[in-house]
């Protein structure tokens, strides 16, 4: 059994940050979303991994990510050199999945740990062609959306359609036997010039190959966007994170809850009410942390406060006498308040920034 995890595309809804990096390596709760996936599957005992990445982004996932020795895996990087979909990122991986049965996971997918290796084993032991996943969405234009029949067969699979059959949407974890390829071989672009996926397990189902729905019961987030991306922070802190300070702490600082510091990172007169993670080398001075805030390492945030929210390296927040919430903070990005007069908004603000004022 092999794995293939796509990190590749375009990223353009998670832009501004995709323009400096790749949507896949964002982090959630101080570690990128690509090395959930990667855990996952090494939890279910598949270790023979592929990473699918592109030409502008390949090299730093993988420099962040390596070969997989971090994670007790073996990881193939599969260069796809233009974003033409799904099912062409698994014909550019022919070499490396031979016809080995695999699982296919969207690099930017967080699924609840642990449902990975129970739709892994039903689909060792039923012998299906294809198992594919689906969760209820109030917005299933936005996905790849199943019609199914009172049996819960599937009976036709739609990418992104406007007037969506149902609202159970296709979740990015699929599993597939060597059929896959033939099925892709046989499937042309969709009009937004993609080979899809969807059209290959539909192809499938047409076939009368074994196609599998399970409805997923976990919980499942797409992090293409920005309130998901929160939403994914959240849900990771609220599950899994346990309190450990390696960082300095002065007396007048208070911490509350579940909370990481990471080492070399130092508190002056800051409260902190978990569950929060702070990485390490930051600096936090005079500020109050809220619930759901993950701050990536060498960050420096000196009299403000923030919650709800994910600040990434090396960015730099002073003195914001309201609070932030609910932000996505770039890399190395500044947010101070004007040290002359006239007392004024100045800005310095990226493509396809969004900035709410009140
Ligand atoms: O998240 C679930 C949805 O994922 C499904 O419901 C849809 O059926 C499926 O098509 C897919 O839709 P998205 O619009 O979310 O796909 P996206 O373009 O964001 O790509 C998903 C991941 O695959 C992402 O990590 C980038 C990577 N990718 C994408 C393309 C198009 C590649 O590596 N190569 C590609 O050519």
């Amino acid at each position: 059994m092999k794995a293939l995890i796509l990190a590749g595309g375009k990223g353009t809804r998670l832009r501004p940050l995709t323009y400096t990096g790749a949507k896949q390596l964002v982090p959630v709760a101080n570690k990128p979303i690509l090395w959930y996936g990667i855990e996952e599957m090494v939890a279910a005992g598949i270790t023979d991994i592929g990473i699918i990445i592109s030409p502008e982004t390949g090299t730093e996932v993988q420099a962040k990510t390596g070969n997989g020795d971090r994670f007790g895996a073996k990881i193939t990087y599969i260069l796809q050199d233009k974003p033409a979909g799904l099912a062409h990122a698994v014909k550019v991986a022919y070499p490396f999945l031979r016809n080995s049965p695999f699982v296919m996971y969207l690099g930017d997918n967080l699924i609840q740990q642990g449902d990975l290796s129970y739709f892994l084993q039903k689909f060792t032991t039923q012998q299906q062609d294809a198992i594919i996943l689906l969760r209820q969405v109030s917005n299933p234009s936005a996905f790849g959306v199943a019609k199914i029949d009172e049996t819960g067969r599937v009976l036709q699979l739609i990418e992104k359609p406007k007037v969506p059959p149902s609202n159970l949407a296709l979740v990015g974890v699929y599993f597939f036997s060597h059929v896959i390829h033939d099925a892709i071989a046989c499937i042309q672009p969709s009009a937004r010039g993609e080979l899809e996926i969807t059209d290959a397990i539909q192809y499938l189902i047409d076939q009368q190959k074994q196609v599998l729905a399970c409805q997923l019961e976990g919980w499942w987030l797409d992090t293409g966007k920005k309130d998901d991306l929160l939403e994914a922070n959240r849900l990771i802190l609220d599950t899994y994170l346990n309190t450990k300070i390696l960082g300095e702490i002065d007396a007048e600082s208070n911490i509350i809850g579940r909370v990481q510091i990471g080492a070399n990172s130092q508190l002056v007169n800051t409260t902190i009410r978990g569950p929060v993670v702070i990485g390490s080398n930051c600096y936090l001075e005079n500020c109050f942390i809220g619930p759901y805030t993950s701050i990536a390492d060498n960050t420096q945030l000196i009299e403000s406060d923030i919650e709800h929210s994910v600040v990434l390296e090396g960015a730099k927040i002073t003195g914001i006498h309201q609070r932030i919430i609910d932000s996505v903070i770039g890399q190395r990005a500044q947010l101070t308040t004007a040290p002359q007069r006239p007392k004024a908004l100045r800005f310095m603000i990226g493509d396809d920034c969004q900035i709410e004022l009140t």
